[in-house]
């Protein structure tokens, strides 16, 4: 039938959710089971409850989560107070990283609540009442809430993160004006703590060739810095496909930035060059 008005379309009802098995497709291996649960020591008075992923390679056994009920009033107010809390007084074989905890290296980012974010810098407050701790999802795990990240610093090290020049060096450093030194705020401050990265859904498909927003916009770092001068060899590396067009800004890298960067705006200022520089 030809349709000639949007009434004529055919309507189909839509269902609350697409009937799939909840784990379909999920190999068997990768299944969480219960796991123990760590009740609070007696006397405690402000219980708050963590379910946390957890996962030893060396066991073979499945992934499997167990809770623990933390006494807050002997417990720092972040999410990593109380996983360092646990680690320290609960249970020692609680896996995590963590350096600065200050939101400066990185390292404790992981899925809370179903978002990324860094456990130091989440207010244990903010959870919900059993505050869900995973590690950082689409990223294969090493132990417990530790991702292994080297496909990522793989992907990193491909842009050359280091300022590239071909003029001769002068007898001081490198200047810039404060206005061009401005150009990388908003970029610079980039932890690579792979939030946006492990929640960007084109690089769950495409991981494999796609660099996703971390890697994008410390490209974009450099491509905006006054002072590098590989810029077309940079544009040339990056106008592919797969490496830079697999971006089809749906933006929950810069939704989900703790630092409140904005991973989307830096691959469209890339897209953006690619496209000055055909004209
Ligand atoms: S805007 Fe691009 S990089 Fe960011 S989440 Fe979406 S697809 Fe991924
Ligand atoms: S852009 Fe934000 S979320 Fe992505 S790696 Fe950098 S600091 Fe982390
Ligand atoms: S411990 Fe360094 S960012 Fe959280």
């Amino acid at each position: 039938m030809l349709v000639t008005r949007s009434s004529d379309t055919q309507r189909h009802p839509l269902l609350k959710r697409f009937p799939i098995p909840r784990r379909a497709g999920v190999d068997p291996a990768s299944r969480i089971t219960s796991g123990k649960t760590w009740t609070a020591p007696a006397g405690a008075t402000r219980v708050k409850r963590f379910e946390i992923y957890r996962y030893d390679p060396d066991s073979k056994n499945n992934p499997r989560l167990d809770i623990y009920e933390v006494d807050l009033d002997s417990c720092g107010p972040m999410v990593l107070d109380a996983l360092i809390k646990i680690k320290n007084e609960i249970d020692p074989t609680l896996t995590f990283r963590r350096s600065c905890r200050e939101g400066v290296c990185g390292s404790c980012a992981m899925n809370i609540d179903g978002t990324n974010w860094l456990a130091c810098t989440r207010f244990i407050s903010e959870t919900t009442s059993t505050a869900s701790i995973y590690p950082l999802n689409n990223l294969p795990v090493i132990k417990d809430l530790v991702p292994d990240l080297t496909h990522l610093y793989a992907q990193y090290a491909s842009i050359e993160p280091w300022l590239q020049t071909t003029t001769p060096s002068p007898v001081t450093e490198r200047l810039q004006s404060p206005a061009d030194r401005a150009q990388l705020d908003g970029y610079y401050e980039c932890i690579l703590c792979f939030c946006c990265t492990s929640g960007c859904p084109s690089h769950w498909w495409n991981g494999n060739r796609f660099l996703g927003p971390a890697v994008l916009l410390q490209a974009w770092r450099w491509l905006t810095d006054s002072r590098d001068e590989a810029t077309g060899k940079r544009l040339d590396d990056l106008e592919d496909p797969f490496r830079l067009y697999r971006c089809h800004t749906i933006l929950n890298c810069t939704r989900t930035c703790p630092k409140g960067l904005n991973p989307g705006r830096a691959i469209a200022e890339i897209k953006k060059m690619v496209a000055q520089r055909q004209l």
